[in-house]
């Protein structure tokens, strides 16, 4: 096992997290997470906005639930061959467990799927957790959004580009194996 296998390859507790497409019924306790995380929370809106045009093919958003009840959700943006990730957050009560990792994956391998060859999104400057969530999946810094959040702080844009490469497809299925045995790519 090389070294990036060792790193990406660990047990990863959110086995079991059922991955599944955002509905309605969702948004209650999508909301409550919301507002726990943003400082600018999406509205109950913007959410139904989003999954409308996921109906169309031009979004796509999962939730992941365990045990009945929400975990987290994510969402992208899909244009052409570029995926944007509009959103992934997770119930705080439940961080660091896997829960975004694997809802992440599945958006890779949907965005893969589509034909995309590309990932990007913006990140707060001071949103470590992201950030180092992103790092794992292979996302680099390619520049900044001055005073992009609030008009205040600097948003860092993230690339992660080659994802339709066999190689590609070899770190996501070492980043979450029942995400790939679950999508037919294990
Ligand atoms: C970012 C966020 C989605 C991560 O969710 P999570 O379910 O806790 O993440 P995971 O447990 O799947 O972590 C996967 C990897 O991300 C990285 N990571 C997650 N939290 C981290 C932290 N606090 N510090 C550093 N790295 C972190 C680690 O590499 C981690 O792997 P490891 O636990 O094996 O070391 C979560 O912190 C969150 O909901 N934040 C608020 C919403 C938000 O900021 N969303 C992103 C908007 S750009």
């Amino acid at each position: 096992m090389s070294v990036l296998s060792r790193l990406l390859h660990r047990d990863v507790p959110a086995r079991g997290l059922e991955i599944l497409p955002m509905r309605r019924r969702d948004f209650t306790a999508i909301q409550v997470i919301e507002h726990q995380v943003y400082p600018q929370p999406w509205s109950i809106n913007v959410f139904l906005n989003e999954i409308e045009l996921a109906k169309q093919g031009q979004r796509y958003y999962t939730v992941g639930y365990r045990g009945g009840e929400l975990m987290g959700y994510a969402g992208m943006m899909l244009v052409l061959e570029e995926a944007h990730i509009t959103n992934i957050a997770t119930d705080p009560k439940r961080r660091r467990s896997g829960i975004a990792r694997h809802l992440l994956a599945d958006l890779v391998w949907e965005a893969r799927g589509k034909g995309c060859t590309g990932l990007t999104l913006e990140v707060r400057i001071s949103n470590v957790a992201a950030q180092g969530l992103y790092h794992l999946f292979g996302f680099e810094p390619a520049g900044v959004r001055p005073r992009y959040y609030e008009n205040s702080e600097d948003a860092i844009v993230m690339w992660c580009h080659n994802i339709d490469s066999p190689e590609y497809a070899a770190r996501l299925r070492l980043l979450c194996p029942d995400v790939a045995e679950i999508r037919g790519e294990s």
